[in-house]
């Protein structure tokens, strides 16, 4: 069976890729192999740093002497674009908050959320449009072989999904911005709506049902 090898530290993407690929491949985390690379996120766009973190980890897996039986890294780079703050916080998904004082390195959840939530003081309900978007990259391990090679080798698979913006959290399921935002054709938020049914209509979903269309899955 192939076995993928998830580029990162966050355990809840690594929960949710484990639970829409099922059985389809074997899942190996940074914990489950207890190894750690900070990858600098220096792209414009998800696409770029997604293939950064695949391609950073492809080419160490690559030449580490643990050798881990990996056949590729799946890395998820992802964030949430607000239409009424012009597409942001979208690739500083992640950091959002830190980016007013400089400070290096993400911010916690609540910090983001309270950041967002002040932006949109005032924004009606109408306006509070935004999507989640994921771009997962898929790079084969190839030992031997230079990074720029497991660069071209790299495939992309995108998803996104729509909805809107509540005033204050709710629902103490999932991640970031996940109490605030409402799927379209819902009236709950991620939150609240509980993994069973975010794993069915997510960014990540979308583009984890992608990646399983390469294997015919
Ligand atoms: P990344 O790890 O650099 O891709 O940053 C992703 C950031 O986007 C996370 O830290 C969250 O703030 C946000 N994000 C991405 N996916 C989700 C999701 O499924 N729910 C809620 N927030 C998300």
């Amino acid at each position: 069976m192939t076995t993928l090898f998830i580029a990162t530290g966050n355990a809840h993407k690594v929960e949710e890729i484990r639970q829409v690929l099922g059985g389809s491949v074997t899942v190996l985390s940074q914990r489950d192999a207890n190894v750690r690379l900070e990858v600098e996120e220096t792209g414009a766009t998800f696409r770029e740093n997604s293939g950064i973190k695949a391609v950073t980890w492809a080419g160490y897996l690559a030449v580490d002497v643990c050798n881990l039986g990996a056949d590729y890294v799946l890395a998820d780079d992802s964030g949430l674009e607000v239409d009424a703050l012009g597409g942001a916080p979208g690739v500083h998904s992640a950091r959002f908050a830190a980016l007013d004082d400089g400070r290096k390195g993400n911010s916690s959840d609540a910090e983001n959320n309270a950041k967002l939530l002040r932006l949109l003081a005032g924004v009606p309900a109408g306006k509070r449009t935004a999507r989640f978007r994921c771009v997962l990259s898929l790079t084969p391990i190839l030992h031997g072989e230079s990074p720029a090679a497991m660069a071209a080798a790299t495939e992309f698979f995108d998803g996104t999904c729509e909805g809107r913006l509540l005033e204050a959290p709710s629902g103490a399921g999932g991640f970031g911005y996940d109490p605030l935002f409402i799927p379209e054709g819902y009236d709950r938020t991620f939150g609240e709506l509980g993994p069973e049914v975010k794993n069915r209509l997510s960014h990540r979903a979308r583009a984890l049902v992608a990646l399983r269309g390469r294997w015919g899955r």
